[in-house]
């Protein structure tokens, strides 16, 4: 690779890696990155190469493995270049068909397409399909255009550009100005001002200075910052030079959780790959500014996400967190200033840098601006990772994009924030995203995890599920938020168990209220919004299992029973067949009956019964009524004798 030393020579190299592309050219683009992996696209890239070959069109098609697409949901995906023609859910066997027909025939194989699942209509292009056409797709759309491990389709693409401009154009105050300018918010948490981040560690004493990409990612649901990094890892590392440049620093880590085996690898490429272009290291485009980067792989402990836990952890220590009262900006890696942002919010400053802070700031509302990462997931039709504008309604993420809730079921609520967030209601659904509403309406925007539940889910189990992560999660070093959320935790499980009483909703509260005002860390201090946001808009339920000892979604076992109507039951055997615990007796001819101490209230047998005999009875808060004496169970079959 030759070294890049000015603004001038990277454009002459981008013009040459365009000169050797035709656009018109077909080009195959497989996703690969890990949920398709996942769903099997090494197979089918195997099958893909083989085929091309096997029909003789090496050269007239390209082919790249990119990283993911968003839609993993419909995994294994393809989508051919130029026409943006998309196929999903392929398997190695529709390899050739796809080769012989739409390559070299020209012609769409229909069954691959998406079908509508409202009109049935087939959808050819992806940007004609719900899910993709209602999104801004500015940090994360490169992602399905390029190969993470080829910096030539970065280039191609435009990249590195932002940073030629920041080190030839700018000095480095106007780059901070820039970024304060755009407002750009922290995508990571608690949406803090980018700029005024930078600004404050660029103030701080002291010659060395750190800027740390935080992509330790560990909320359950959440893989925007891991897909972004193992599909676009040069966006990133070129938002990173740009903000090390800016705030005077020239030693920048990546703090990636070793669980991200595939980011951690294409990262580790992405910087090889930039040093030998001479994007990092030395004299920078010529600029005498000097960059290097080194990757920390975290041991993947929740709160070692936390900023100055994870700087601990990069110093080789327990990753604990420890009192801010000096900001990480000013004493954080070895007590010297470090600056650390999200995945995604340094992999949107090339795009503030090279299309102006005026034109991010017009995206987005007031207080937030531009776009961000969701991963959808949960009960939603369409789950996957969507890049919206700040400002669009929940209702149009979960409808339009998330193509609503599977099985014609009601929404019951989504879970924003990760496990520290807040559950809002369907009464919410038209509330506008961004960091202030989602606050407002007791939750937050997190690093973005948006966690869909319908009318089958309980809000105490949600709660409970989420306070007993957090309690794994918690470092233990404080009292408040050890011994706060184990207590909230414990009173959680006995009511969801029907051991709670009068008072326990109040407890919850005052113990949430101390655990926000005293924790050490925001791991402590969040903690209670599971448990606030379900109290707030779900009361009833909560007081539905104190008083009645009654679950209304039936979730909670031990507040659930399941039993076989008599009077429906046709003997059919399915469910006593199907029971694990063999909890079930009958025969052909004989009702069934469930043994109540031998069931564990799995469900199996609700779920197997066929709807159109919806013999089996879940109930809650009532009891289950006296099974038939065996003398009457014996039935006649009518379909047999006639
Ligand atoms: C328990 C805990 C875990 C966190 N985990 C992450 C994480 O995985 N990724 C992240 O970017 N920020 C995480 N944060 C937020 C960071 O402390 C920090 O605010 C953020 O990385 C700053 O980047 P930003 O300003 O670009 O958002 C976590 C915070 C807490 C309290
Ligand atoms: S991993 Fe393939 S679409 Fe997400």
């Amino acid at each position: 690779m030759p070294r890049i030393n000015s603004p001038a020579e990277l454009e002459e190299l981008r013009k040459g890696i365009l000169s050797k592309r035709d656009p018109n050219k077909p080009c195959i683009t497989l996703c690969s990155g890990t949920a398709c992996h996942a769903s099997g696209s090494k197979e089918v890239a195997a099958s893909i190469e083989e085929e091309i070959k096997k029909q003789g069109l090496s050269a007239e098609v390209d082919f790249r493995k990119t990283g993911c697409h968003g839609f993993c949901e419909k995994g294994p995906i393809i989508v051919i270049h130029p026409e943006k023609i998309c196929y999903l859910q392929i398997e190695p066997k529709d390899v050739p068909e796809i080769i012989s027909q739409t390559i070299k025939g020209k012609k769409v194989v229909e069954r691959l397409l998406y079908t509508d699942p409202n009109t049935s209509e087939k959808i050819i292009h992806e940007f004609e399909i719900p899910f993709y056409k209602n999104q801004e797709r500015l940090v994360f759309g490169s992602n399905g255009e390029i190969d993470p491990a080829s910096i030539d389709d970065y280039l191609a693409l435009g990249g590195y550009a932002a940073l030629a401009k920041a080190l030839s154009q700018m000095t480095p105050e106007q780059v901070l100005e820039e970024v304060k300018k755009s407002n750009l918010r922290g995508r990571g948490g608690g949406g803090f001002p980018a700029g005024r981040k930078w600004e404050e560690c660029r103030n701080a004493p002291g010659e060395i200075k750190y800027v740390i990409v935080n992509a330790d990612e560990g909320d359950p649901g959440a893989y925007m910052d891991r897909s972004l990094l193992e599909g676009n890892p040069h966006s990133v590392l070129e938002g990173l030079t740009i903000g090390a440049y800016a705030i005077g620093s020239h030693e920048g880590y990546i703090y990636v959780r070793q669980e991200y085996p595939l980011a951690v690898e294409n990262v580790g490429i992405a910087i090889k790959q930039a040093e030998e272009y001479g994007f990092l290291g030395e004299n920078i485009f010529g600029s005498g500014f000097d960059f290097t980067v080194k990757v920390h792989r975290g041991a993947g402990a929740f709160v070692s996400g936390e900023s100055s836990a994870l700087m601990t952890a990069i110093e080789g220590k327990v990753g604990e967190p420890r009192p801010k009262y000096i900001h990480t900006a000013v004493k954080g890696v070895r007590d010297r200033p470090s600056c650390l942002n999200n995945v995604e919010t340094w992999a949107t400053v090339p795009l503030i840098i090279s299309k102006g802070a005026d034109w991010f700031a017009q995206l987005g509302t007031e207080g937030s601006k531009g776009t961000k990462i969701f991963s959808l997931v949960g009960k939603v039709n369409n789950t996957g990772l969507v890049e919206v504008p700040m400002g669009i309604t929940l209702r149009d993420i979960i409808y339009k994009l998330g193509g609503g809730i599977p099985g014609g079921k009601r929404f019951k609520a989504v879970q924003t924030g990760g496990p520290s967030g807040g559950c809002i209601p369907e009464e919410q659904l038209d509330m506008k995203v961004d960091f202030d509403e989602l606050a407002k309406a007791g939750s937050m925007m997190g690093s973005g995890g948006m966690i869909v539940m319908d009318e089958d889910t309980c809000m105490v189990d949600v709660a409970r599920y989420f306070l007993d992560f957090l309690s794994d999660e918690s470092c233990g070093k404080c009292v408040p938020c050890r011994e706060g959320i184990r207590q909230m935790l414990k009173i959680l499980t006995n009511i969801s168990k029907g051991k709670g009483k009068e008072g326990d909703i109040e407890l919850l509260e005052e113990l949430s209220e101390v655990t926000r005002d005293a924790s050490l860390c925001a791991l402590g201090r969040t903690a209670a919004n599971p448990v606030l946001s379900t109290i707030r808009y779900f009361r009833d339920e909560y007081e539905a299992h104190i008083k009645e000892k009654r679950c209304p979604a039936y979730v909670c076992k031990a507040l659930t029973s399941y039993y076989v109507d008599p009077e429906k039951c046709p003997a059919c055997m399915i469910c006593l067949r199907q029971c694990p615990a063999g909890a079930i007796a009958g025969g052909k001819n004989q009702i069934h009956v469930i043994d109540q101490e031998k069931c564990t209230k799995c469900g199996t047998c609700f779920e197997v019964c066929p709807p159109r005999f919806g013999a089996v009875k879940k109930i809650s808060g009532e009891p289950v009524p006296s099974p038939i004496p065996e003398e009457a169970r014996m039935i006649a079959r009518k379909s047999k004798e006639t």
